[in-house]
């Protein structure tokens, strides 16, 4: 298992590229399920998570091949193994998207029920209800689940839950209304950009959506889809990962590829502890020169405080002048990383799904072990603004989500350095 190095204390300086997202990624890869005929998918990005799809795609009878110039190709060869194993699903819970898909165009899936994680328990209730309103026949047997239908048919769905929309859900039921007969309504669809993303891949594929991007979205089935290709959008997580890189470091750094306005609750955030944000061609530059504000932000679906960035801004926020209020409201226990950024010296104080946060003039280097994807993000944002040097172990949590991360921070003067467990050892 790896780990980095990370000597703090050097403000970033420089531009960097966001990749294509991986969460916009991996439910696009689902849904090339449906096609009949090949997909071409550009700015996929190289992480683990990816892989992990390919893996299980490949499974499910479809060609998969990255191309010389980094563009995923996917076509669908074979439909004769529609069961998702445990043993793949285990290692990446997002293959739930596979589902909907599977179902719509094969009539029959077996996909293993992804079970908790690091941030809470990731039920798919939801999903479940959303395609046993299309018609699907479910039931769970060993740890499966496993749905039929002999031809799906539209009807209008509430998709909402205790913690309001569900991203993959929305893409689940989405996917499979596209080939089902008749209409469907989804009210209290997701309004991530990874949603509007999918639907407008399915819409180059032949389907009829409308409302992408809105609580309500309206699929008219069609009865067939055929394959395209697709640019994947920009990471707007990577996106705020880095700004908090700038910010948390005073330093300036221009972030390319860079949709601004899918970030518009973080950015805001941003101006209010006083970090500047300007957009410019393509992207920003984002710069601090000053003394960080505290401030208060709660976690909420989208267009709202993306929980994704929750821990990164409490590592910022650990150094900000004065208190800050967090409040998670999507995985309420969402806080592993609390304990680990309080061994860098952060002052915080957990109550259920709040944290308190005392800011502190200046965080101190230490060992400390990433548990899960953002929370590893939100150490080696604290790491480089520590005095001293901080070991991040267990850093595979980060490249599930963050492709070769230490390089990219390097190259606008960060001194990170990637070591095995052998050479920590030592
Ligand atoms: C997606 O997960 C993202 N993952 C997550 O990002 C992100 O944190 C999450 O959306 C929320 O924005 C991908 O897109 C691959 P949800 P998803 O269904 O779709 C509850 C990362 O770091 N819920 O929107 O699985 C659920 O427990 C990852 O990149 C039900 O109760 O999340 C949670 O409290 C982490 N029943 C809330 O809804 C269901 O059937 C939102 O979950 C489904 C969800």
């Amino acid at each position: 298992m790896d780990s980095l190095i990370i000597e703090g204390g050097s403000r970033l300086r420089g531009s960097l590229r966001v990749n294509g997202s991986k969460n916009a990624a991996l439910p696009l890869m689902a849904a090339a399920l449906l096609a009949d005929g090949p997909s071409l998918f550009k700015d996929v990005p190289n992480l683990s998570d990816i892989q992990h799809q390919i893996n299980l795609l490949r499974e499910l009878g479809c060609v998969v091949e990255r191309q010389a110039d980094g563009d995923l190709l996917i076509n669908v060869t074979d439909e004769k193994n529609s069961h998702a194993r445990y043993d793949l699903v285990r290692k990446m819970r997002a293959s739930i998207c596979v589902l909907g898909p599977l179902l719509a165009k094969r009539g029959y899936a077996r996909v293993s029920m992804p079970g908790g994680c690091a941030i809470g328990d990731r039920p798919v209730d939801i999903h479940l209800r959303g395609l046993e309103a299309l018609g699907a026949h479910i039931e769970l047997d060993g740890g499966d689940i496993i749905v039929k239908a002999d031809k799906l048919v539209g009807a209008e769905i509430f998709l909402g839950g205790n913690f309001g929309s569900t991203v993959l859900g929305t893409a689940n039921v989405m996917s499979a209304a596209a080939l089902a007969k008749g209409t469907t309504m989804i009210e209290c669809a997701a309004c991530e950009p990874e949603i509007v993303d999918v639907a407008n891949y399915l819409n180059a594929m032949g389907a009829k959506i409308t409302g992408a991007g809105t609580p309500r979205i309206v699929i008219e089935g069609v009865p067939t889809l055929h394959g395209t290709s697709h640019t994947v959008i920009p990471d707007r997580i990577e996106a705020g990962t880095f700004m908090v890189a700038a910010a948390i470091t005073n330093g300036e750094v221009h972030i390319d590829n860079c949709r601004l306005d899918h970030l518009m609750a973080a950015v805001d955030k941003l101006r209010n502890i006083g970090v500047i944000v300007d957009k410019d061609k393509g992207g920003c530059t984002v710069a601090s020169v000053r003394r960080l504000e505290a401030s208060t932000f709660t976690t909420q679906p989208h267009p709202g405080f993306p929980t994704d960035l929750q821990a990164q801004f409490m590592a910022l926020l650990s150094i900000a002048d004065g208190n800050s209020v967090v409040t998670e409201k999507i995985f309420p226990d969402r806080f592993l990383h609390v304990a680990e950024l309080a061994r860098l010296g952060a002052r915080l104080h957990k109550e259920g799904s709040t944290v308190i946060i005392q800011g502190q003039k200046r965080l101190t280097g230490a060992p400390v072990m990433a548990s899960d994807l953002r929370a590893s993000a939100a150490l080696v944002l604290a790491a480089l603004a520590a005095k001293g040097t901080t070991t991040v172990m267990r850093v595979y949590h980060i490249d599930r989500g963050y492709e070769r991360i230490e390089n990219r921070l390097n190259a606008i003067g960060a001194t990170i350095k990637r070591v095995n467990q052998e050479e920590l050892d030592l």
